[in-house]
């Protein structure tokens, strides 16, 4: 991981509040797993260094050979309206790539891969059915999202493979929980990221399976050092351990850590 100045090439509104970053930059070209995630400095509007905390936004799709990164970020709060207002041109302090990401050898050779994504959780998995399909792994995509404006990725993710889609008030694609179609898919291994809830809801449907999830977690220092990111283990053998969701994650084999 690298600390550096890099370069923003495009900035897109791609749903209500959603926004696709693209940045120049060496760590492109360091990023070894699809989960991974950078730790940015977020410029205020001054042009000079916002006070508010690096915040980690996950990747979601690498292009080194173009020394490019992809990030999707929902607008909440200062920090990623901050973020929206940046441009083309206008540098960003990054620190990354962090964390270790999704394990694409999992899958057998031939084998089908199941991903299992919601809201601002989708990201990550798209340069997961890259890198699977890259290898000649079969993808299905389940996908949920609060509404027809917030979806966002749909015919990239289409072009990968099987892609379903959810939606809480059935304004596009299925009516329902992402959870309602694991059961009518065939994989070899599952991987999901998304809200705590939903990753409960996927871990308790996907039982036989491997499955591994990617956690969403406040973070501080990014590397290991705060425990600001601290989640438990749920390992029998080791009850009173702990991981850093940083730097041992952010993706874990279900089970690995308790979801809360
Ligand atoms: Fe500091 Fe994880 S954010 S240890």
């Amino acid at each position: 991981m690298i600390q550096e100045e890099m370069v923003v090439t495009a900035q897109t509104k791609i749903a209500d509040g959603v926004f696709e970053l693209r940045l120049s930059g060496r760590i492109a070209t360091l990023v070894t797993e699809p989960g991974q995630f950078v730790h940015m400095r977020v410029p205020g509007e001054s042009g000079m260094l916002s006070p508010v905390l690096r915040r980690p936004i996950s990747i979601c799709s690498v292009d080194p050979a173009h020394r490019e990164l992809t990030l999707i970020y929902r607008v909440v709060g200062l920090g990623s309206q901050l973020l929206s207002n940046t441009c083309p041109g206008m540098k960003i302090d990054v620190f990354g790539p962090l964390g270790h990401g999704f394990p694409v050898d999992e899958v057998p050779a031939g084998g089908r891969a199941l991903m299992i994504g919601g809201g601002v959780g989708v990201p990550p998995l798209y340069g997961l059915a890259e890198a699977l399909t890259d290898r000649g792994i079969e993808v299905t995509h389940i996908l949920g999202f609060r509404s027809d404006k917030d979806i966002f990725y749909e015919a990239q993710f289409a072009a990968l493979g099987e892609t379903v889609i959810f939606t809480d008030d059935g304004s596009h694609g299925r009516k329902g929980l992402v959870t309602d179609a694991i059961g009518e898919a065939a994989y070899d291994v599952a991987y999901a990221c998304g809200p705590l809830p939903m990753l409960k809801a996927v871990q308790n449907v996907i039982t036989e399976k491997p499955l591994f999830v990617s956690m969403e977690q406040r973070m501080g220092c990014g590397f290991g050092a705060c425990l600001a990111c601290a989640v438990h283990t749920t390992d029998a053998q080791d009850h009173k351990g702990y991981r850093r969701v940083c730097c041992d994650g952010p993706v874990f084999r279900a089970g690995e850590v308790e979801l809360c």
